[in-house]
């Protein structure tokens, strides 16, 4: 491997379903950074591990409950196989800590991450704290499955890299950057079955624009997101108004 390709961002994931990557992840501003070796991805398929004839993954939980946990054996060797690789280690599971922006910035800015996804109940937690593991969640729901929550959090990540977004693809003024959820859009006609643009958007005066956009912002977040609002209020009282990216 040449220094270059060593030094890119490379997402390893651990998954009883290789099939489900790329996926969405080989096509659009991510697929197109992939082919042009911006960032890299390495799939493993867990049952790889299992070392019984019938390359059990899973068994019953102790004490008893529906479903089935991952074997803390099965995951430790496919972690084995991948000791050593740059950035954390993150499970995803609805357990976790709550993904957000701040998060993604701070795996984007490392080298990458390998991201182990469950399927069934769970996996042993013996094997999480033998091997450091942190739990990320993605949101206050349950999936079938922690892939496409890592399809998620690489999409996110990837997504900041140097080189994926062209200029005019900015992430400075998204929701979450600035601390508030992004003003609304809108594009031609100026009239679309009898709804109108703001009048603002096509008066030319750009302060005027930038002074609606930063309300309807403000608005949007007091409505919709208390818990967003109330650390915006704070930050703003300290004079500091970044809030996915580190101060
Ligand atoms: N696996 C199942 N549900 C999940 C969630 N909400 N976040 C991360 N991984 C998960």
């Amino acid at each position: 491997m040449s220094a270059d390709a060593e030094r890119i961002w490379r997402a390893t994931v651990l998954t009883m379903f290789p099939e489900m990557f790329p996926g969405p992840l080989g096509l659009s501003l991510a697929g197109r950074g992939l082919e042009r070796g911006l960032w890299a991805m390495d799939v493993l398929d867990i049952r790889v591990f299992a070392r019984d004839k019938h390359r059990s993954v899973d068994d019953e939980p102790f004490g008893g409950g529906p479903g089935m946990v991952m074997r803390a054996d099965v995951v430790d060797a496919a972690l084995a196989a991948v000791e050593g690789r740059p950035g954390p280690v993150v499970y995803l599971t609805p357990r976790g800590r709550l993904l957000d922006q701040a998060l993604v910035w701070k795996l984007a800015e490392g080298q990458g991450v390998t991201l182990l996804c469950g399927r069934y109940e769970g996996i042993d937690q013996r094997v999480l704290e033998a091997r450091a593991v942190e739990e990320v969640s993605v949101g206050d729901y349950v999936l079938s499955g922690g892939e496409p929550a890592a399809i998620a959090l690489i999409d996110a990540a990837v997504r900041l890299l140097p080189g994926i977004m062209g200029n005019e693809e900015s992430p400075a003024e998204e929701s979450f950057e600035t601390g508030l959820l992004e003003h609304p859009h809108y594009t031609r006609p100026a009239e679309w079955q009898g709804r109108v643009v703001p009048g603002v958007l096509i008066s030319g005066h750009h302060e005027k624009v930038c002074r609606w956009r930063l309300s309807e912002a403000e608005r949007v977040t007091e409505q919709r997101r208390p818990d967003l609002w109330a650390r915006y209020l704070k930050r703003k009282g300290r004079g500091t108004d970044r809030g996915g990216r580190k101060e």
